[in-house]
């Protein structure tokens, strides 16, 4: 006999069944218009990467997370784990063909082994949105207002999210204040990047560890309770731009916000909904050396990717489980196998014409069928009897009013 195998997908990975693709849809259709909405142009690659280019610097989470695998040529290969080393890639590889700045917007699928919580599973879907080869802050704004009109797309507003924004620049600046040598700093990002995951105190190791003594993890601490920005230039000037560009009700300043990947360079933020009860829904920021980093030429990126699980739980929540249903298309049934031909025909007219149609594979009762065109989410139904087809005609049926109109066969 053979073996038993499991009917689950393996930890952590996705099944869509058919109401799972509506939610899906509903979330990708909105990213797809708020980038095009937002001049972005699509690109794609493939899930699996070189390990050499996706492997990380120590202590950066990701890095730990990657799959990745030897191919029978013994290359070492890995699932990516996240867009972004691909398009610095794909742009470093055409750097003297390409007109920049780039705006570049993918939908693509990452993989991580992560501890498995709420919001985060080991495959995801991230909308990516980037602008590569500017310097100027509206490349920031251009980002962040397009991943907001992906959410008032989807049925949220200022009142379900916020974009906590803050600088690692102007961090910098402050430890820098505080006699904490810049190349303390990576280090310093990425144990505050922690902070909230776990307790201070060890915070405090790591950031000893880093290379800071007593009074400059003190000073450390201190300076993550910062309320203004009013001292940074960038930080008013992107809330300025917001303003104008509408969206300022969306954004908040948080000095906490750090990010947890290294190559972020200036501004950073993080997308929260306001009861606090998730994950975050998105994150990005600037990352002006990561064509270097891989050998390209010096370009400045800023960019932000936008997991689909975080949302969707957000907007079932908020909205409801039904709300991605539309109710859309036509059914058409018979009651005899007499008149599956004229059914068929009709069908066919109705789709010429642009109609979605639904067409019953089956004889069957009048309530049988209108009982399955109603699950079905059509928005009209018509069901041919003898009488009908006899004479010509035909009733369609509103399923939402119940409303009946004659039609022609
Ligand atoms: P990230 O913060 O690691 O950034 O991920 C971005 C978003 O992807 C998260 O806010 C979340 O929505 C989603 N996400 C990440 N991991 C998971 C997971 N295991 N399960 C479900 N959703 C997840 C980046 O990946 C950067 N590369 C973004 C970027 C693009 N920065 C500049 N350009």
């Amino acid at each position: 006999m053979a073996e038993k195998i499991s009917f689950e997908a393996p930890r952590g990975m996705r099944d869509f069944y058919p109401e799972d693709m509506v939610w899906r849809n509903k979330v990708f259709d909105a990213f797809r218009a708020a980038g095009e909405a937002a001049g972005f142009e699509p690109y794609d690659s493939c899930v699996v990467e070189s390990y050499e280019l996706l492997a990380r610097k120590a202590g950066e989470e990701v890095g730990e997370q990657i799959y990745h695998f030897f191919d029978k040529s013994e290359r070492h290969i890995a699932l990516r784990a996240e867009m972004t080393p691909t398009l610095a890639r794909m742009v470093a590889q055409r750097q003297a063909e390409l007109k920049f700045p780039l705006k570049w917007t993918t939908i693509a699928q990452c993989f991580r082994y992560e501890r498995m919580t709420k919001g985060r599973k080991r495959e995801h879907y991230q909308w990516n949105v980037d602008i590569i080869g500017e310097d100027s802050i509206l490349a920031e704004v251009e980002v962040i207002g397009a991943a907001c009109d992906a959410l008032r797309r989807m049925g949220l507003d200022s009142k379900d999210f916020k974009v906590h924004v803050s600088s690692r620049k102007f961090l910098g600046e402050l430890l820098e204040k505080s006699g904490i040598a810049a190349e303390k700093h990576a280090q310093v990002f990425l144990a505050l990047d922690k902070r909230g995951k776990m307790p201070d105190t060890e915070i405090a190791v790591m950031l000893k560890d880093g290379g800071l003594n007593d009074a400059e993890v003190a000073a450390t601490f201190a300076i993550m309770d910062t309320k203004s920005y009013e001292e940074c230039p960038e930080l008013k000037e992107l809330f300025r731009l917001a303003e104008i560009a509408g969206f300022a009700d969306c954004l908040m300043f948080d000095i906490s916000v750090i990010r947890g990947l290294s190559y972020y360079t200036g501004i950073v933020f993080e997308c929260f909904d306001t009861a606090g009860e998730f994950r975050a829904i998105f994150g990005g920021g600037r990352y002006d050396n990561l064509l270097t980093t891989i050998g390209g030429q010096p370009t400045s990126a800023v960019g932000l990717g936008f997991g689909d699980v975080v949302v969707t739980e957000l907007l079932k929540s908020r909205l409801g489980t039904d709300a991605a249903k539309v109710k859309k298309g036509v059914a058409v049934g018979f009651m005899f196998p007499e008149q599956r031909d004229a059914a068929l025909k009709l069908a066919a007219t109705l789709r010429k014409a642009g109609e979605k149609v639904n067409l019953s594979l089956k004889s069957q009762k009048p309530k049988k069928f209108f009982g399955a065109a109603d699950s079905s989410g059509a928005s009209s139904a018509v069901f041919l009897g003898p009488d009908d087809v006899e004479k010509g005609v035909a009733k369609l049926k509103n399923m939402e009013t119940r409303e009946e109109v004659e039609i022609k066969l």
